[in-house]
């Protein structure tokens, strides 16, 4: 890809994803693997009675180096929980949380300090807010966790930081604030943020959900050529023609439980377990 003084995302050809996921090597582990996954949040701050309500119920899922899943789901069926527990920015209550084979989590066991420095490096993640600073300005920004998080000199930072900004389409926002960005160009700024540590995964938490309909485009854009390049993609999104285009598996998740997963044709034209269908049939993919 290639956004040189261009200012948007600018490709010679359509990114092409392989359909097929690539092949499990033996001896290599998953890029990152969860097994029986419990998380309950405390009564109180649910505001649904007083009963704690499990939000992840035994989740188990594993994903291949290069391999791109997507996790669709009704609102609060618990995709945002899991995959904050895939890197560790929420704690579960039980199971276990690996990636590369590292066991970063293991029923209640933590790493801590450099190992969860470590472990959330090569496991980035995508918000669907933003989350930058205000007071940076997109360089900066995306420079900030190579500086901070290891310990990258600041020139080499900024240097990475202008590639991966180039990368994304905005080699003219360089110097940009955040205020001086279309939603969009922010979330491209994270997205570069995130790539610029060179994570081994990216979770991706509904990228598209907080911008205006005009602007969903370029992020998918930006998505699907990071898909093609063989990037190793979790991706929660209510686009599931999206989903479909650069999914390799699909994960339907339902009350805190996978109900159902498989290729996006079998999952969105011919889902097996009802709620499946009774989910995707109200965004007509089926
Ligand atoms: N920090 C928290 N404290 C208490 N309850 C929480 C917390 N985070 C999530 N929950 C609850 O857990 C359930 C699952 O939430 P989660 O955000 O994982 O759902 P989701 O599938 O991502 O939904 P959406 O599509 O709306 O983003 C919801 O009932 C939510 O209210
Ligand atoms: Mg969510």
């Amino acid at each position: 890809m290639s956004g040189e003084g261009a200012g948007e995302i600018t490709i010679g050809a359509p990114a092409t994803v392989p359909a097929v996921a690539p092949a499990v090597s033996p001896g290599v582990p998953p890029a990152v693997e969860v097994h029986d996954l419990q998380k309950t949040f405390p009564p109180h701050r649910r505001g649904r009675g007083h009963e704690p309500t499990p939000v992840l119920r035994g989740v188990s899922l594993s994903v291949q180096n290069g391999e791109h899943v997507s996790i669709i789901g009704r609102s609060g069926s618990g995709k945002s929980t899991l995959i904050r527990c895939m890197n560790l920015l929420e704690i579960p209550d039980a199971g276990v949380v690996r990636a590369n084979g590292v066991t970063a989590f293991d029923d209640g066991l933590k790493v801590n300090g450099r190992g969860l420095v470590d472990f959330r490096r090569g496991v980035g993640m995508v918000f669907q807010q933003f989350h930058l600073f205000p007071h940076l300005t997109a360089v900066e920004n995306v420079s900030l966790p190579m500086t901070k998080g290891i310990g990258i000199p600041k020139l080499e930072a900024l240097s990475r930081a202008a590639s991966m900004l180039r990368k994304v389409g905005l080699a003219d926002k360089m110097g940009s604030f955040p205020h001086e960005l279309s939603g969009g160009q922010q979330q491209r700024v994270a997205i570069a943020r995130t790539l610029a540590v060179q994570p081994k995964v990216v979770l991706f938490d509904e990228p598209t959900s907080a911008l205006d309909p005009e602007l969903v485009g370029e992020v998918l854009e930006v998505l699907r050529e990071l898909a093609a390049e063989g990037m190793t993609m979790v991706i929660v999104t209510h686009e599931l023609a999206f989903a479909a285009e650069v999914s390799h598996r699909i994960v339907f998740l339902h009350n805190g439980e996978i109900a159902e997963q498989g290729s996006p044709e079998q999952v969105l034209r011919h889902p097996s377990n009802p709620r499946t269908l009774s989910f995707v049939s109200q965004f007509g993919t089926k």
